[in-house]
């Protein structure tokens, strides 16, 4: 169903409020909304949402491969009617947008994941839940009052935690798999080295760990081997480990209270970071996970073209071309540049299996260049956790709104009326500078 005028109606219930004299509480701009979120965020929660690999060259070859294009108007066409909806895995979704999966969403406020699935669900753009999310899979779900959603997963070290995180997945709803492969290990992160600080290791983000049996039962197991053990002798606490000792109760499932002098909230963190991921993880360990599920098995992190053929070679559904926003490794290939070449590989090979993409995406006018870039649709993350800070569900309703906007009024100002019609023509290179 096309929309009616989505980028109008957005400029109008903008324009309306300023008339009484307020202003959106959320920036339109992406510089303008990193920078308020900036200013509402602990030092902590905003190193880890903004930082990136190293150098963070590769978060800012993401924006500069943006620069690199140029979109090119066409004149007279009658755009009064427009769409942009586009089939997935055997769904129509109303726009090309997915909210990309981020952990720790509670660093950013304190409603985290259910905030961003109301939004998700209000803006009708399907959210994908992280596997270190704040919260279980199973009270998301329930959030998206039945909105469609899919899982993405990262490969345990531990089969059986994978096939039950993949089970829970299937059981509440996820209608595909995205498998991420670039994270066998974290990145460099200076921000968060000189810091000092790993969400994890406060309890923040394993929310699908500590509900789930399996690594629950290895909790147990953990804490049952080290009663076993000598007790080391403890050194004195100081205020930060009363402070991490707060938050590792708090985060964990139950009363707090008890969890305060139980073993379990330490322990869940020491099984977490055993059994995260999986370095070993190669091509020949697909089908297993096929196996697994019947669902659409998504790979994100492809960058190479011969990864892409190889993905279609392996029978997998989609790919997501993404360098995880530049997080993992400094001075990687931009994401954008790796895009056409990858989606190039998929086509020659006679997959029409979606590409998609992620990774420097901070407006409707970047959203057109990666859909004429060959993208089916693009993740949208670092922005809506900005919006999840400023102003919680509302915040993130509000920058899906104001990016699906721009991207209606980009394709009315262009000549298309529908995403068919963003194709590889409708962009020139800039002029390189002298
Ligand atoms: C704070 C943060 C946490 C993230 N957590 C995950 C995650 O749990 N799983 C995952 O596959 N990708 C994760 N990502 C990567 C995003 O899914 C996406 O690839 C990236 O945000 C795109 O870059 P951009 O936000 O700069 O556009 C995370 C990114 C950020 C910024």
């Amino acid at each position: 169903m096309p929309f009616p005028d989505l980028g109008k109606a957005a400029q109008s219930a903008i324009y309306r409020a300023g008339t009484f004299g307020r202003r959106p509480q959320v920036p339109t701009d992406g510089a303008a909304l990193e920078e308020a979120a900036r200013r509402s965020m602990s030092r902590r929660g905003f190193a880890y949402v903004a930082g990136s690999a190293g150098s963070e060259a590769t978060a800012r070859a993401n924006r500069e491969a943006f620069a690199r294009w140029r979109v090119v108007p066409r004149m007279l066409v009658d755009t009064s009617e427009r769409d942009m909806g586009v089939e997935l895995f055997g769904r129509r979704h109303a726009s090309p947008l997915v909210v990309a999966p981020i952990g720790v969403l509670s660093s950013a406020h304190a409603d985290a994941d259910l905030a961003v699935a109301r939004a998700a669900r209000a803006q009708e753009v399907t959210p994908i839940l992280s596997t270190q999310a704040s919260v279980p899979m199973e009270d998301v779900a329930a959030a998206l009052e039945g909105a469609g959603h899919w899982y993405q997963l990262y490969w345990s070290s531990n089969d059986e935690l994978v096939a039950s995180l993949v089970q829970r997945a299937e059981a509440c709803g996820s209608e595909a798999i995205v498998v991420t492969l670039d994270t066998a290990y974290l990145g460099w992160r200076p921000r968060d080295l000189d810091l000092g600080h790993l969400p994890f290791a406060r309890g923040e983000g394993i929310a699908q760990y500590t509900s789930d049996p399996v690594f629950r039962r290895l909790v147990a197991d953990r804490v049952a081997a080290k009663a076993q053990a000598d007790l080391e002798p403890q050194p004195r606490p100081t205020p930060a480990a009363v402070r991490t000792l707060v938050s590792l109760s708090r985060n964990h499932p139950g009363d707090t209270r008890r969890n305060l002098s139980a073993p379990e909230p330490r322990a869940a963190v020491e099984t977490f970071l055993d059994v995260f991921s999986r370095p070993s993880l190669s091509w020949a360990d697909l089908p297993r996970l096929r196996e697994l599920t019947r669902l659409p098995l998504v790979l994100k992190g492809v960058l190479h073209p011969d990864d892409a053929r190889r993905a279609v070679d392996e029978g997998v559904d989609g790919i997501l071309v993404s360098n995880h926003g530049g997080r993992q490794v400094d001075r990687s290939v931009a994401a954008l540049d790796a895009l056409p070449g990858v989606v190039d590989a998929v086509r020659f090979s006679g997959s029409d299996m979606p590409v998609l993409f992620d990774s420097g995406i901070r407006s409707g006018a970047d959203v057109f260049v990666a859909l004429a870039l060959g993208a089916d649709a693009v993740g949208i993350g670092r922005p809506h956790v900005y919006g999840l800070a400023l102003a919680g569900a509302a915040g993130v309703a509000e920058v899906l709104r104001n990016l699906r906007a721009e991207l209606d009024l980009t394709m009315a100002l262009t000549g298309c009326r529908s995403l068919a019609d963003i194709t590889r023509d409708r962009l020139v290179e800039a002029p390189l500078p002298h």
